[in-house]
This record gives C-alpha cells, structure tokens and sequence, in this order.
C-alpha cells in the first residue's frame, strides 16, 4: 500500500515539476541544452575513455581533437572546459609518458587560457574558478611572479567559498610538496581537514578521526548538489580514496606518521575500495609511514611508493582511473544522462 502513494506522490510531483520547466524562459532552457548536446560527442567519449584509463601516452591526441571542437565552435563550454583539464592532466602525468620538460610552460599557459575562457562562458562553474587559479599559481612558479601568485591565490579563495567541498581540495593539493613550515603548506592542510567538516560531519576528532560510517554510504544513486565532491561517481569513480592517499601524505610530511596512517585507513572505508587499482600503493604507504618521513623531504627519490602522490605521476589517475572491475560496475552505465540530470555543469546554479 505504502509504495502505490509514493508512486502516485512522485507521479503529481513530476506533473508539478513539467509544469514549472515548462515555465522556464525558453532562453534559459536553450542555453541548458547547448551544454549537455556536446557530453556526447565523439570528441567527449574519446576524452573519458582515454581519462579513465589513465592513458597519458594518448592526452596529445585527446588535445588535438579537442582543439578542432573548439576551432570549429569557440562557444562549446565542454571542449573549452576540457582543453584546460587535458592540459592538467599532461602536466600532472606528462613525465611518465613522455613529455619533454621544455614544452611545460607552454602547457602550462594554455591551461590558463582555456580555463579562464571556459570560466567567462559558465561562471556558475566553480570547479573552473578553482582549476584556473591552480593555473595562474602554476604559471606563477615558473615565472617567480610574485604578483600573479597573490592574484591566483585570491582566486583560489574565491573558488573555495563558492565550493568549499570541491576547492579547499583543488587549491591545497597545489602545495602538498611545499616547504612544510610555510604558511600556504599549513592553510592547505588544514583545508584537508576542515573539508571532512564541510562533507561529513561537523565535529571531526583530529586525534582519532573515526568517521567510516559517514564515508561508507553508497550515495552513487542520489542527486547530491554540491556534496557530490565529498562522494564517488562516474566522474571521480575513487575520488574518497584518492583524497585520503594525497591528505595522509601531506600529513607524512609534517613528520606525524601516526595521524597519518589513520587517516590512510579512511579510504578504506570507500564503498569502493576493493577495486581501486591504487590499494596497494596505499597499503605499502600504511606500513611504512615512518620511513617516508625521510623519503618524501628527498627530491631525488623517485617512483610511486617513494614520492607523494601528487607529484608521482598519478595524481589524476588515483580519484579518476577505473580499474577492470570499475569498467565492469560501469558497463551500462548512462553517463551522458547523469551529467544533465545532475547539472554537472552547473548551467543552472550549484545546487546547495
Ligand atoms: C581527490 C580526487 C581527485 C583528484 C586527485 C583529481 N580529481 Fe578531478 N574530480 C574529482 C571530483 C570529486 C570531481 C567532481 C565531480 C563532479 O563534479 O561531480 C572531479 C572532476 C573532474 C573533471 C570533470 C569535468 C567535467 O567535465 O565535468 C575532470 C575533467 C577532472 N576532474 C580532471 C582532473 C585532472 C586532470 C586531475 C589531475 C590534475 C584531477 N581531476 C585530479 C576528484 C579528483
């Protein structure tokens, strides 16, 4: 009895919600569409497929037929959105597939150029506020431009109070490898901890940060608004476990290898961490805590179990690869349809 009134209530609620979009100016919804025609390009599929699969060795390719969307129709948000991340992408994972040094800067100032466009063009966007600060910070390093750091910098905060949940993690990973005593070191990691606030609960026990139950929730079928970035999806399939991975490193740095291997534990609670395809780098990470206090303050080292994540070459990989069996959960998978219905873009607003 019970299920036929919720049946009937979402049936009148669905009539109620056609006749409202049905209200909506017809510019507005134009404008929806436009963006959500383009998720499924062929361009787009090839960007996810080769993304998913970690495939660095193909990011050129994936640029180039981007850049032919975009030169063919400067106004489509998703190519434009795009061009940014692939270049993120190529300079996060670039080395290990090949890419000279010498063409890091170039890379480095289209990234910039993409995301700031793409910005203009959906403002509601505020994963694109915070990757284009990223970029003016990046740029800013290379550069020893003093100015255009304040500049990215205030950006990232901007970013950060739009989409707390999303950006204190997009800003902050920029200076996992700094100098630990620096003050951008020590607001980034205090931004690890205080998004677990924002994402999970509000009062998070930094000496025992038991919060499984919450991170254990499989949320993958609700429609999240804005603490999507706290769960996994298509999108981030392992974004809980990647977070955890990254903040336990930056916390091995500060020479606290206790705190550190509780908070690695936490990615254990995903619901998905049996299949992600970086637990064994997690696990070895669990055993020798102590030993990386020494191996990451060391430039030299090198290779995944030797280096912190963000600057290992997988950084991208660990939230948004999908191993074997991750392709398989996915098989049927409408993607397409979760990126309108979600509103990924945002064309509408951020939901809170
Ligand atoms: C800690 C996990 C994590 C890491 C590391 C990470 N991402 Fe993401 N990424 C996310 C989450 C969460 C989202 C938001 C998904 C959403 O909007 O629902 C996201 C969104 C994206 C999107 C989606 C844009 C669109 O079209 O909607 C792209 C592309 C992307 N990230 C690229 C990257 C690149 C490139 C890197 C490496 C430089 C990276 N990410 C590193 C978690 C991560």
């Amino acid at each position: 009895m019970k299920k036929s009134v919720l049946v009937i209530a979402c049936f009148v609620f669905a009539g109620v919600v056609s006749i409202l979009s049905c209200r909506k100016s017809k510019t507005e919804k134009s404008a929806f569409d436009k963006v959500y025609e383009r998720v499924n390009d062929p361009q787009n599929h090839y960007f996810w497929e080769q993304f998913h699969n970690g495939n660095i060795e193909n990011v050129k390719t994936v640029i180039s037929k981007l850049e032919q969307q975009y030169q063919e129709d400067s106004s489509n948000l998703v190519a434009t959105a795009h061009l940014g991340f692939a270049r993120f992408w190529l300079l996060s994972e670039g080395l290990r597939g090949g890419i000279a040094p010498e063409e890091i800067p170039g890379h480095v100032a289209d990234a910039r150029k993409y995301f700031a466009k793409a910005y203009q063009m959906n403002p509601n966007d505020k994963r694109l506020l915070g990757f284009w600060a990223d970029a003016e910070m990046a740029q800013a390093g290379m550069t020893q431009s003093q100015e255009l750091l304040q500049q990215g910098y205030a950006r990232g905060l901007e970013a950060i109070s739009a989409w707390p949940e999303f950006n204190k993690f997009t800003i902050g990973i920029s200076f996992a490898g700094a100098p630990v005593q620096v003050p951008f070191f020590q607001q980034a990691l205090e931004w690890q901890w205080t998004t677990l606030e924002d994402c999970y609960t509000a009062s998070v026990d930094r000496s025992n940060p038991a919060i499984q139950e919450f991170i254990s929730k499989d949320l993958s079928g609700h429609n999240l608004g804005r603490k999507r970035a706290c769960y996994n999806s298509w999108i981030a399939p392992h974004n809980i476990e990647g977070y955890f991975l990254n903040m336990g490193d930056m916390i091995v740095r500060t020479g606290d290898a206790a705190t550190a291997k509780k908070i690695y534990a936490l990615a254990k609670a995903s619901p998905n961490y049996d299949s992600w395809a970086f637990r064994e780098v997690l696990e070895k990470r669990i055993r020798n805590a102590e030993r990386n206090i020494t191996v990451f303050l060391d430039n030299a080292q090198q290779g995944i179990d030797n280096v912190i994540i963000a600057s290992s070459g997988y950084n991208c990989s660990s939230c948004h690869k999908m191993s074997t069996a991750d392709q398989d959960r996915f098989k049927n998978y409408d993607w397409v349809g979760y990126f309108k219905t979600r509103d990924i873009y945002s064309v509408s607003g951020l939901k809170p």
